[in-house]
């Protein structure tokens, strides 16, 4: 099915909303899913919701949650998620910490216990939009996918980085990655088109590098590796220390029953007004000189343009607003059966998103 924005955007807020959240929850969790499809990130997209409706039938999500203030010292602030859809708990806890920021030139928060936070780019991007810079540490807590570097097992999951710059006059430098060597999705479609993936990518139940995606997907089941071997690991690591012990959140290893389906992110993030730090408008310049350095380099063969983080996630934006956005039969079906959970008529559904 190929959908628009609007349309898509109204359905699963109808989703949302049967599940007990108010008006705004529902909006902001529909746009937030719908902005991750619009930017080529469909792992982090509308499909998500088959999964927040488990959890919310599970107990592990509780609607219309806002964040606790545990600690309040100005410029440092620790929240409790209490569990809320993370599109809530994030907009709002961000917009604590963009307001400190702008008062004392910095702010440290960090928010333990949010339910899924989604795409972590969303919250660099609300700071840069208020002219801050925003470097984000996240954690999981759901079931291990991924193996420490030299370790045989999962022990942790995709634990995202996110470092966000507002550029003069020009869209920001949004580095948003996970911190995997690849999305778990990526391993299913290979295993599902039959096809051998990268031995990067995936251990097997022993330890070693394979290729076949199985280990990704049935019992024996191996586990993830994160990108960059060492490198990846140690920051996974970080943002298990960072995002998740030092949040309160908890760490990975307090999972608990691994057959649910809720996920919860912790989240360090540090804010830093750029204009209050910066040394006689010098970062704007150096920024702008060093960017315009950068791209004189010599495109590689077989590369069409140069690009720097958050360009190729605006690119296909630009295409999905005009063209609308592609859902597949099967997440499409999830999120009807979700929608039946909570008794959600799949005509009614289907309507609102075809507008
Ligand atoms: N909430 C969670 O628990 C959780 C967990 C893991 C990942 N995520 C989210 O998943 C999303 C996808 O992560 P990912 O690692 O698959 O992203 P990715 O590998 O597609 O992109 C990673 C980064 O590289 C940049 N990039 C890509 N191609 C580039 C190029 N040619 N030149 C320069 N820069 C380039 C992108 O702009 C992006 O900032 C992110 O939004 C992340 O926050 C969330």
């Amino acid at each position: 099915m190929i959908l628009k924005k609007e349309g898509l955007t109204r359905a699963i807020e109808a989703v949302v909303a049967a599940g007990g959240s108010e008006p705004r929850e529902a909006r902001l969790v529909a746009e937030n899913l719908v902005m991750a499809n619009l930017l080529g990130h469909d792992s982090h997209g509308v499909g998500m919701i088959p999964r927040y409706i488990d959890s919310l039938l599970e107990g592990g999500l509780s609607v219309n949650q806002h964040p606790k203030v545990q600690i309040d010292t100005g410029a440092l602030l620790a929240l409790d998620g209490c569990q809320g859809y993370g599109q809530v708990i994030g907009q709002e806890a961000m917009a604590m910490a963009i307001e400190r920021a702008k008062k004392h030139g910095s702010c440290v928060m960090t928010v333990g216990r949010s339910h899924h936070l989604g795409r972590i780019g969303q919250w660099g991007e609300q700071a840069v939009a208020e002219g801050l810079i925003s470097i984000h540490f996240v954690n999981v807590i759901s079931r291990a996918i991924v193996a420490p570097y030299g370790g045989a097992d999962a022990r942790f999951g995709t634990n995202p980085v996110c470092i966000a710059i507002p550029l003069p006059g020009e869209p920001p430098f949004l580095l948003d990655m996970a911190t995997s060597a690849v999305a778990q999705g990526k391993i299913r479609v290979a295993h599902n088109k039959r096809e051998k993936v990268s031995r990067d990518w995936l251990i097997d139940d022993r330890g070693n590098p394979t290729d076949d995606p199985r280990f990704g997907v049935v019992d024996p089941l191996g586990a993830l590796r994160t990108f960059g071997g060492h490198k990846g690991y140690g920051l996974a690591l970080a943002c298990e220390l960072l995002g998740g012990a030092l949040s309160g959140g908890g760490t990975e290893h307090q999972a608990g029953d691994r057959s649910k389906k809720r996920v919860w992110n912790g989240m360090l993030a540090i804010l830093i007004d750029p204009a209050r730090i910066e040394n006689n408008g010098l970062f704007g310049q150096e920024t702008v000189e060093f960017l315009a350095s950068l791209r004189k380099s010599p495109v590689a063969p077989g590369v069409d343009k140069l690009r720097i983080a958050g360009d190729p996630e605006r690119e296909t934006r630009a295409k999905r607003e005009r063209d609308g956005i592609s859902v597949d039969d099967n997440t499409w079906k999830e999120i009807l059966a979700a929608g039946a959970k909570l008794k959600l008529a799949a005509e009614k559904i289907e309507a609102l998103a075809r507008g």
